[in-house]
């Protein structure tokens, strides 16, 4: 699926992420996060995953943003998001993880899943915002510091509304 996502800025387009783009997606990685997967991680998801969707944000020709999820039968889990920090705060973010819901949707998916460091308060609010719960903590998920991750679902539609053990656990 392609999709023009273009309120803010004609040249930008959302796209399906192709090989050619991995260097600049594991660059732009390497950027954002203190454990960014490799460049072969991604090629990996690309070539030999067939449960992997990934996404890029096409400025032109230059990638400023990906996200990427596994469909696991009706469950989608978003393993990455991210937009470059210059171009943060106008949309896109938001824009990416609409996606990524409406194709998971489009797949017959009926809930979605994903993992955020507690102090990760700007990408929390924007889960919240779309719909997403806390519905657990994984004690000393990342590796770096050891931090927390919280587990939070969010319902695609009236099947996956329904979470056992889902509520705020803040
Ligand atoms: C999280 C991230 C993808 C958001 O992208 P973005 O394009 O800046 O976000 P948007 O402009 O679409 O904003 C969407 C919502 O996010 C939240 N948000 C975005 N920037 C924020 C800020 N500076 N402070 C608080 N909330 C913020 C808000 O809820 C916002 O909605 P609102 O504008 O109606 O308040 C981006 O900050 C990022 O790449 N962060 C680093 C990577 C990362 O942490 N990824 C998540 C890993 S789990």
């Amino acid at each position: 699926m392609i999709e023009s996502a273009s309120t803010h800025d004609a040249s930008i387009r959302i796209r399906p992420m192709e090989e050619k783009d991995v260097n600049a997606v594991s660059a732009l990685d390497r950027l954002v996060f203190t454990l960014p997967w490799s460049y072969e991680s991604f090629m990996h998801e690309l070539k030999h995953n067939p449960l992997a969707r990934y996404y890029v944000l096409d400025a032109g020709g230059s990638v400023i943003g990906y996200a990427g999820m596994w469909l696991v039968f009706d469950e989608a889990h978003v393993t990455n998001i991210a937009v470059h920090p210059e171009k943060r705060g106008r949309g896109w973010g938001e824009k990416l993880l609409r996606h990524l819901m409406a194709v998971a949707r489009d797949c017959g998916a009926s809930k979605m899943s994903l993992e955020v460091r507690v102090s990760n308060t700007i990408a929390l609010r924007l889960y919240k915002k779309l719909g997403f719960t806390i519905c657990g903590r994984r004690k000393g998920y990342y590796q770096d510091n050891g931090e927390d991750a919280y587990v939070m679902w969010a319902p695609l539609n009236d099947e996956g509304a329904v979470h056992d053990g889902c509520e705020e656990v803040e």
